[in-house]
């Protein structure tokens, strides 16, 4: 029996996971509000945070999962990539619990993890599957050969997916974080009715910064003939600017799916909580005869759990990090 302690803590979430091999017992997140206020994750007032939520995060996953210190096996955390300030704190805190224990450390990367989420709960993907890796910091399309053999064979040159949800939103006037909010509004609009551009970029690369000039340019010249045009067309818009970033994403998964043979898809990171994009990938699925896989909301967005899924198949392999080790907040695949 294999029991890790997880902690996830690259950026403004604070989590804690208990998984007995390869099954989550607990897996918590504190989320920080702070940041709401100022439109944007403040990366000093992030690591306070995580300083005050981390002690009470590890023992409500303890109590949680009906572990105790002296039951884990081995004590993983976010090595990188992330915001320094946060992974340190992470990174510290797990240090020492495996310092006292006398258990090995895992160090994990946070990229890794979101695509081998998709491990944690059946139906699960079998190899080689291809992952779209969607979130605020990063997109990219991901061949898992194994647990141990991942490629990044796509990423973004500008702009991640999440970025130009949030970026379109605060053109629009919406609070930050604003994808969510989109994918609101956007259900009751009509996505076809604004045809944004969709940009040629060669490979299987993506970029989102076009986009954005052009929803800017959109609005600003509808705002100049009405100055209630945002307002008044607000879920048509949010539904359209939607829809192009969707189409954006899976004409890349269609064209990787084709250039790579692989016809199991997963999906990971918050983005992927996007019904527009859950649904128009389960109908390409369909249509293409793929299977597809996307993980439940909680192992989507920051977690400990996927944390904790990665350090499981990383001490299967003996695959342990010296108390020396430090984060980084960049990092190779
Ligand atoms: O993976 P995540 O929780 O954090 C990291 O960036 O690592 O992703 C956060 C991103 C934000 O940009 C947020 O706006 C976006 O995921 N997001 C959504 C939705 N839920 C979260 N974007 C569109 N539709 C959603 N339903
Ligand atoms: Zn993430």
């Amino acid at each position: 029996m294999i029991t890790i302690l997880a902690i996830e803590s690259s950026c403004d979430d604070t989590s804690a996971a208990i998984c007995r091999d390869g099954k989550m017992l607990s897996n918590l997140v504190a989320t920080q509000s702070i940041h709401e206020q100022y439109g944007g994750v403040v990366p000093e007032l992030a690591s306070r945070a995580h300083m005050q939520n981390i002690v009470p995060v590890v023992g409500q996953a303890l109590a949680k999962a009906g572990v105790t210190l002296e039951g884990i096996d081995a004590v993983a955390f976010t090595q990188s990539p992330g915001l320094i300030g946060s992974l340190l704190v992470g990174a510290q805190f797990a240090k020492s619990i495996a310092l006292s224990l006398n258990k090995p450390l895992i160090g994990v990367h946070h990229m890794q993890a979101h695509v081998l989420a998709n491990l944690i709960d059946d139906p699960k993907p079998t190899f080689p599957f291809l992952c779209l890796t969607v979130s605020g910091g990063h997109t990219q399309i991901v061949v898992c050969n194994s647990p141990y053999d991942l490629k990044v064979i796509g990423e973004t040159m500008d702009d991640a997916a999440g970025e130009a949800f949030d970026k379109s939103a605060k053109l629009l006037g919406l609070p930050y974080p604003g994808g969510p909010l989109i994918d609101n509004y956007a259900k009751d609009g009509n996505a076809k009715r604004f045809p944004f551009p969709e940009p040629n970029i060669p490979g299987l690369n993506f970029s989102f910064s076009g986009l954005k000039t052009s929803i800017l340019y959109f609005i600003q010249k509808g705002t100049k003939e009405d100055p209630a045009f945002v307002q008044k067309n607000l879920v048509d818009i949010c539904a359209s600017i939607q829809n192009r970033i969707v189409t954006i994403l899976l004409n890349k998964v269609k064209k990787a799916a084709s250039e790579t043979g692989i016809k199991q898809v997963c999906i990971a990171g918050g983005v992927s909580a996007n019904s527009g994009l859950r649904n128009a990938l389960t109908e390409m699925g369909e249509k293409m005869g793929w299977q597809t896989y996307i993980p439940k909301f909680e192992y989507c967005t920051d977690n400990a759990g996927m944390i904790a899924i990665a350090a499981y198949y990383k001490f299967l392999q003996k695959d342990f990090s010296p108390l020396t080790v430090s984060p980084t907040a960049r990092a190779e695949w």
